[in-house]
């Protein structure tokens, strides 16, 4: 789930892996450890909380040129100092990330046969196992390999065995592990930012590739236990890009480089002319039938997206949030697509959603932000987006980034089928050019929405409301509040509040209504009122001048074609959740308990 690094080379490596580990710091996580050696002996330091922590029970200066560390984010066990990583037993010292799903039922066996845990982890477990096994095969790589027959689940591991003090050991099977060679010596890492420092080359693991690091050498083996050579990647980012350039969080410059965004997005499929989308999507051309699976804010997407499609393309859409689209039955047809989209690439639910659809022979389409990551290699057909790298673990310009693709799928597929007309589509395209402006103008006005935040960043809870496509964005703008403010929120359907949810609704409760669609305008405003008539504190977002006041705030938008208005409409919501965050003191790039790529079930 979160942070992995190792190194051995010529170099001290306490001070290598602690920068690496800090890079992945983004990541959110819960505790922090380190493994080296000295002497040919196995050291662990670890501590709960910030790698702050960790770093003042080391010293910099100590003579080791191979570790492994780790930053947890707790799946099994709390997020305490003996739960954290590296784990050691026997012969063997361990990070992980994942979940080893059936280790419950190994851990008894284990006990069993006389292994004591210290800790609640399923790692401890995968560890004893590892050690069990290599009692009996008596070689490392032998029992690496046996192993990942027994485990189920999802880990990439950091591994070093007491027997062979000079080498770590990697082992992946869905979750990441990339490694690397520099002039430094060689790296381990569970992302190319961990290891950017030193090069900008790495190799993808495989699922069950072993490999095996010494000073002067790195050997990659496949599952049969032969040598294999890889390809090196090159990764094209850099860190300039991810550092904050003055602003107070990640969360707020990447908010600001939304115009950026949404320009390199389109301008990578659409030169202005329809033969450049037809170029990039008519393979959309033979489907009449669309699933979208995702999770999070990604899932949000997709639901903006259905309405999109249905209204303007009139094909029907199904949407599923991926850890439920993966176990249920799907009823196929012979034409139907299934599109994940996914900022990170790596979330295992959307992975095992994409994988599930292919097993049944369906095509699949990633909308992906991290390129070579595991959806965008194994979808048929990758449409990414140019987002960059994207730090804060709430999701902003990724999301509008995504919401540009469906969009611009939309104009296509539409105009394609003839449901978007030659004199509709200069309209579309004509905002479409405006839009990079209007989405700057949109967050140059911050201050207003500042200035609502700051009169309601004290409430316990706040609602959110919207039909149609506004509900969808009433979604992403309340999954926005509650991660990074922990303030209750919850998105209804505006027409639905009456039937349970208005209940809730006292004196001064927040209510920010969303009310875009012209044709749902008046529905919405009829809601709205029975809100205000219970009390409620109205926030109306609308790109209309309402012609009477039944709102106490308001935000006015740029109206544009509604295939694009979302994409305008979510900007003043994700500034007001950073604004009451900000004013409540929350740790608004790492919100508590949340982490940015969720390679676990
Ligand atoms: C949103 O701010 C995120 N915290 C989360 O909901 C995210 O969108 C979700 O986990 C999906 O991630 P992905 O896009 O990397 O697949
Ligand atoms: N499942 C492991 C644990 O709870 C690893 C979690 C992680 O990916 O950080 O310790």
């Amino acid at each position: 789930m979160c942070g992995i690094i190792g190194y051995v080379g010529h170099n001290l490596c306490i001070p290598k892996i602690i920068h690496g580990l800090e890079n992945l710091e983004y990541r959110g996580y819960d505790s922090a450890g380190i493994a080296y050696v000295l002497n040919n002996k196995t050291k662990i330091i670890k501590e709960k909380g910030k790698i702050s922590n960790l770093k003042k029970l080391l010293d910099f200066d100590t003579t080791t040129n191979l570790g492994i560390a780790h930053t947890r984010w707790a799946t099994h066990g709390e997020a305490n100092k003996i739960n954290a990583h590296p784990h050691s037993l026997g012969k063997f010292t361990i990070v992980h990330n994942g979940i080893i799903e059936n280790y419950s039922k190994l851990k008894q066996e284990l006990e069993n046969n006389g292994y004591v845990f210290k800790s609640e982890t399923d790692t401890e477990v995968a560890c004893a196992l590892l050690d069990e096994i290599y009692k009996q095969e008596k070689d490392i790589l032998k029992a690496l390999n046996k192993v990942t027959k027994i485990f189920r689940g999802s880990y990439a591991f950091g591994i070093i065995c007491s027997d062979d003090p000079n080498a770590i050991y990697a082992l992946r099977c869905t979750s990441p592990l990339i490694v690397a060679n520099s002039p430094d010596g060689n790296f381990i890492a569970s992302d190319v930012p961990a290891i950017l420092k030193y090069t900008n080359k790495y190799i993808l693991l495989d699922d069950f590739d072993i490999a095996k690091l010494t000073k002067d050498n790195i050997i990659i083996y496949d599952e049969f236990l032969h040598e294999t050579k890889k390809k090196v990647n090159t990764f094209s980012g850099t860190f300039e890009s991810a550092a904050k350039n003055g602003y107070e969080h990640f969360m707020l410059k990447e908010i600001h480089e939304q115009d950026k965004v949404f320009k390199d997005t389109i301008n990578f499929y659409f030169d202005g002319t329809i033969e450049s989308l037809k170029k990039n999507f008519s393979f959309l051309k033979k489907y009449n039938k669309i699933d979208i699976v995702a999770c999070g804010s990604a899932y949000h997407t997709g639901l903006v997206g259905k309405s999109l499609i249905e209204n303007y393309v009139n094909i029907p859409v199904n949407v599923e949030v991926a850890s439920e689209y993966r176990y249920k039955r799907c009823f196929y047809d012979y034409n139907t697509l299934v599109i994940l989209v996914s900022q990170s690439g790596e979330t295992a639910d959307t992975l095992a959603a994409l994988r599930k659809a292919k097993n049944d022979g369906i095509t699949t389409m990633a909308i992906v932000n991290v390129v070579g990551s595991s959806i965008a290699r194994e979808a048929d057909h990758v449409i990414y987006i140019k987002a960059g790298c994207e730090i804060a673990v709430a999701t902003t310009k990724a999301y509008l980034a995504q919401l540009a693709i469906f969009s611009l799928l939309t104009i296509y597929l539409g105009y394609q089928n003839k449901t978007i007309s030659e004199n509709e589509l200069n309209i579309i395209l004509d905002d479409l050019k405006k839009m990079p402006k209007l989405i700057n103008d949109t967050i140059k006005n911050y201050n207003s929405y500042f200035n609502i935040a700051d009169k309601i960043y004290k409430n316990k809870q706040i609602f959110f409301i919207g039909r149609g496509i506004d509900y969808a964005l009433s979604m992403e703008g309340s999954l926005k509040l509650k991660e990074i403010s922990y303030i209750n929120s919850v998105a209804y359907q505006a027409g639905e509040l009456k039937h349970g949810t208005i209940s809730l609704i006292t004196k001064n409760t927040p209510v920010i209504a969303i009310a875009t669609d012209t044709k749902l305008i008046e529905k919405t405003i009829s809601n709205i009122k029975e809100t205000k008539a219970r009390g409620a504190y109205v926030i109306y977002v609308s790109n209309e001048e309402p012609s009477e006041k039944f709102y106490d705030e308001l935000i006015k938008i740029h109206k544009v074609h509604p295939i694009l208005q979302s994409i305008l409409t979510i900007v003043p919501l994700q500034l007001l959740a950073y604004k009451v965050a900000k004013n409540n003191g929350c740790d608004i790039d790492q919100p508590r308990n949340l982490a940015k790529s969720v390679t676990v079930e």
